[in-house]
């Protein structure tokens, strides 16, 4: 039975969840697009998200971007132009405070926005790389993203074998980064937070039935109902609300002296 925390009225649940995390000793973070909302970038399936103006089908796969590269820019520059001056919210800084404080073991995000470092996390997987490096697919060669490449309407060239690059995230067909260290880690892990993220895609949105199948605890924190809360029934607390009030909600008191 999903325990849901509604900010400022559902005490009993939030001292149990604090208890619970207090009991503990290896903790995990998942975060998706919604951590990053509150910073002004918008997630991918909501309303408004970027997958209604880009279908991912048709711009993020890895088979578009080697067929049609200037077309897949399109996709890469609006992305990144979301990302652009973007600073960390309340609920990064809550979960790199919770690091601090030496309860967090690891956080892995989907997001390619470098907020959580920002913050001041540092154990930070990023699964679906990162959007402030070019890549180049042939050679390996890595450069910074400018101003220019969100700006112009070229393609950029690899420095070293002149091959058109993209953005160093991991589009569809091409294998997430992380896994080997993610993996070990979720299996031992006691409590998952998983925030922002409506866990659609895999291999993240199996992350927490990994650490639920070892015993382990799911709370969830988002504005509303994922697949991990309706369908398969994985989360333990539901924290509903925006990530910016619910993550300091726990943390703020499972941090009070
Ligand atoms: N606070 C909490 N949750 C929020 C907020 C907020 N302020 N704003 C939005 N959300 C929630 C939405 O309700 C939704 O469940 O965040 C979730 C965002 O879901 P998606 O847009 O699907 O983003 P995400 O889960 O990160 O997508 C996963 O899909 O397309 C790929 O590579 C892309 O990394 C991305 C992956």
């Amino acid at each position: 039975m999903v325990k849901v925390i509604v900010p400022e009225s559902d005490e009993r649940h939030l001292a149990e969840a604090v208890a619970q995390l207090k009991a503990c000793s290896t903790v995990a973070v998942l975060t998706g697009a919604g951590i990053s909302v509150e910073s002004g970038i918008p997630d991918f399936r909501s309303p408004g998200g970027l997958w209604t103006f880009f279908s991912p089908e048709e711009y993020a796969t890895l088979d578009v971007f080697e067929r049609d590269p200037a077309k897949a820019w399109m996709l890469y520059r609006a992305l990144g132009q979301s990302l652009n001056e973007v600073e960390p919210n309340a609920a990064h800084g809550a979960l790199a405070r919770l690091e601090e404080a030496g309860s967090v073991g690891m956080v892995v995000t989907q997001n390619v926005d470098g907020l959580h470092q920002a913050a001041g996390s540092r154990k930070v997987i990023e699964m679906h790389g990162d959007h402030q490096h070019l890549q180049c697919i042939r050679c390996g060669w890595l450069g910074p993203v400018l101003a220019s490449h969100l700006d112009g309407d070229e393609v950029p060239l690899c420095a070293e074998c002149f091959e058109p690059v993209k953005p160093n995230v991991v589009l569809f067909g091409e294998a997430v980064r992380g896994m080997d260290e993610i993996a070990p880690f979720m299996e031992r892990c006691e409590v998952l937070l998983v925030v922002g993220t409506s866990a659609q895609v895999y291999p993240a949105a199996g992350l927490p039935a990994l650490v639920q199948s070892r015993g382990g605890l799911i709370y969830e924190f988002n504005l509303e109902e994922t697949a991990l809360t309706r369908r398969s029934a994985h989360t333990d607390f539901f924290f509903r609300g925006k990530a910016t009030v619910t993550v300091p909600l726990l943390v703020d008191r499972f941090l009070e002296k």
